[in-house]
C-alpha cells in the first residue's frame, strides 16, 4: 500500500473526500499533458434506484475534474447495471464490445462496470476471462467507494475488481449531480427482504436497511433549499420503511414528516408492496394535497395460485380489495402496477385471472414483463418453464388490454383545469413544453424554457392515448 493510502481519513465520508482530492491531481496532470479536458460518459441501466445512484457518481466525477459528455467516445465510460431481466444483462455484454473497438482507438480510455449485475459471482468470472480491457469493476454495497476504487484504477495497469456481499453501511453527504435541478430521488431504504421467488433483487441489493428520518429530512431541506420542487422518496419495498431503526417510525409517519417541509411542493415514492400498504399511509395520502395523486401498486399476477408461488403473500380478492380501499378514500388517485407473464406453472386460468384484475382495476398504465429465469431464484428450479409462445400470446393480449384501458381512463381528464410540474422543452416541438400533472400523466403545452421547474395550471384540451395537449391557463 503506498503513501497515499496511510494518509487516506478512515472514517466515510471523510475518507471519499480524501480520493476526490487525490484523484483530481492526477487527473488535473493527465488534463495538462494532453492538453485538454477529460470527458465522461455514464450510462444507466435499470430502476429509479440504480438513476439516483448515477447521480451520485456523476457528482463524484465533476469534482474529480472530468466533464460529463453525451458520447461514450469519451476517457472514461461507466455503466451502471440492472440484472432485473436476463435482457439487462445482454444489451450490457453486446455494448461492451462496441466498447472495446473505442477503446483501441483511445487506449487510455478507462471502462468501470458497477451496479446489480456485477453482485453476480458468474457475471464478474465472465468479465474477468472475456472482458480483460474493462478496468474497474465493483457492485452496489461498495458505491459509496467509488471515488476511491476509481483512484486506484488510475494507479493500476490490471482490472481493479472489489464486489462485496453485504453492508451494514449506509454513507451519504457526497457529491451529487443531479439530472434536474427542480426534482430529485431521495433514498430511504436500500435492499429488500421480501424473496419474491422470481426476483433476485435480494441477493444483489442485499438485506434491507432504513436511513434515518431525520437525516433523509435534511437531505430534503438541503434539496429544497437548492430549488428542488419534488422528491420521489425511493425503497424496494416502501412500506416496511423503519423496521430496524431506533426510533419508532413507520413509512406513514416518513411521509407526514416530508409532506410537511416548507418550500418542497410534491412528493412521489416507488415501491409500496401491496401486503403491507397500511391505513395509515393511505389517510396521510389523502390528507396532504402535496402527495402525488399516483400509486404503484405491484399486482405481478391476478392468479392467487400463481400469487402463492411468487411468495407475494396477498391473494387476488386481497389486491382487489385494496385497489376499492385507495379509490373509496382517494377517487382521483392514479394506479399503475407491473405484470409479469409466464411464471411457471401460469395456466391459461391463471392468466385469465391476471386479464380480469386487468379489467377491474382498469390501470392508468402497467408495465408488463416477461418472466425471466434468474439463477439462483427460488422460481428458476420450478417445473412447468412455460413455452415461449404461449408466453408471447398471452403477453399481447395482456399489453392491447393494458393499453386500451389506460387510453380509455385517461380521456376521463378531458376539459379539467390542472397543476403540471414543467419538466423541459418538448422533444419534438420547440415551442412547446413538457410537464408532468400530480397524477403522472404527461402534458404538452405551448410556452417558454423560463417555466421549466414552475408548477403551473394547465387545461387539458385533447387527449391523445396516453398524454395530452394543453393550454396554459394564467389566473
Ligand atoms: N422476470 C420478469 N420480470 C421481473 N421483475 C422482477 N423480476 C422479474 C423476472 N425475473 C419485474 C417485476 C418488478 C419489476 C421491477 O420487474 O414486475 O415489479
Ligand atoms: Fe433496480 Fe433491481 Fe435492476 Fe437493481 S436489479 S437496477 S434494484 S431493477
Amino acid at each position: 500500500m503506498d503513501i497515499t493510502y496511510r494518509n487516506a481519513p478512515a472514517n466515510e465520508p471523510e475518507r471519499q473526500y480524501y480520493f476526490i482530492e487525490e484523484a483530481r491531481k492526477l487527473v488535473q496532470k493527465k488534463s495538462e499533458e494532453l492538453g485538454r479536458q477529460l470527458t465522461y460518459n455514464v450510462t444507466t441501466f435499470g430502476c429509479q434506484m440504480n438513476a439516483r445512484d448515477s447521480e451520485k457518481l456523476r457528482g463524484i466525477l465533476d469534482e474529480i475534474g472530468y466533464v460529463g459528455v453525451d458520447s461514450e467516445e469519451c476517457d472514461f465510460v461507466l455503466y451502471n447495471t440492472c440484472t432485473v431481466r436476463e435482457n439487462a444483462n445482454k444489451k450490457v455484454y453486446g455494448r461492451l464490445g462496441y466498447l472495446n473497438t473505442l477503446k483501441k482507438k483511445n487506449p487510455s480510455m478507462m471502462i468501470a462496470l458497477c451496479g446489480c449485475m456485477m453482485q453476480e459471482e458468474d457475471v464478474v468470472a465472465r468479465i474477468r476471462e472475456s472482458y480483460r480491457f474493462v478496468d474497474l469493476v465493483f457492485g452496489t454495497h461498495n458505491i459509496y467507494k467509488f471515488a476511491e476504487l476509481f483512484y486506484e484504477a488510475l494507479l493500476s495497469d490490471g482490472m481493479v475488481v472489489e464486489i462485496l456481499k453485504e453492508t451494514d453501511q449506509i454513507v451519504e453527504e457526497l457529491p451529487v449531480e443531479r439530472k434536474y435541478r427542480f426534482k430529485s430521488g431521495v433514498n430511504i431504504m436500500f435492499g429488500c427482504n421480501n424473496f419474491c421467488s422470481y426476483c433476485i433483487v435480494p441477493y444483489v441489493r442485499g438485506r434491507e436497511r432504513s436511513r434515518r428520518p431525520e437525516e433523509i429530512v435534511s437531505e430534503i431541506e438541503g434539496l429544497v433549499s437548492d430549488g428542488v420542487v419534488e422528491v420521489m422518496l425511493l425503497g424496494q419495498n416502501v412500506n416496511s420503511y423503519g423496521k430496524g431503526l431506533e426510533e419508532d417510525v413507520s413509512f406513514a409517519k416518513l411521509l407526514k414528516m416530508v409532506a410537511d417541509i416548507e418550500g418542497l411542493k410534491r412528493v412521489r415514492f416507488m415501491t409500496p408492496h401491496p401486503k403491507d400498504f397500511s391505513d395509515d399511509v393511505l389517510e396521510v395520502i389523502a390528507d396532504n394535497p402535496k402527495i402525488c395523486r399516483h400509486i404503484h401498486l405491484p399486482l405481478q399476477s391476478g392468479s392467487t395460485d400463481i400469487l402463492r408461488k411468487m411468495n407475494r403473500h396477498y391473494t387476488k380478492e386481497d389486491y382487489l380489495a385494496l385497489v376499492d380501499k385507495i379509490r373509496a378514500r382517494i377517487p382521483d388517485i392514479a394506479i399503475t402496477t407491473d405484470i409479469i407473464v409466464g411464471f411457471p406453472g401460469e395456466t391459461e386460468e391463471d392468466f385469465l385471472e391476471t386479464m380480469d384484475v386487468v379489467e377491474r382495476v382498469g390501470y392508468d398504465s402497467a408495465f408488463t414483463f416477461i418472466y425471466s429465469k434468474r439463477t439462483g431464484t427460488p422460481a428458476a428450479a420450478m417445473e412447468d418453464q412455460i413455452a415461449e409462445d404461449v408466453i408471447k400470446d398471452r403477453f399481447d393480449r395482456l399489453l392491447k388490454s393494458v393499453q386500451e384501458l389506460g387510453a380509455m381512463r385517461a380521456t376521463a381528464h378531458s376539459g379539467e383545469t390542472v397543476d403540471v410540474l414543467v419538466e423541459e422543452i418538448n422533444r419534438q416541438d420547440a415551442n412547446m413544453l413538457t410537464g408532468r400533472m400530480s397524477n403522472n400523466s404527461t402534458v404538452h403545452f405551448v410556452g417558454g424554457e423560463r417555466l421549466i421547474g414552475q408548477i403551473v395550471k394547465v387545461k387539458l384540451v385533447e387527449c391523445k392515448g396516453f398524454y395530452y395537449i394543453g393550454e396554459m391557463v394564467f389566473d
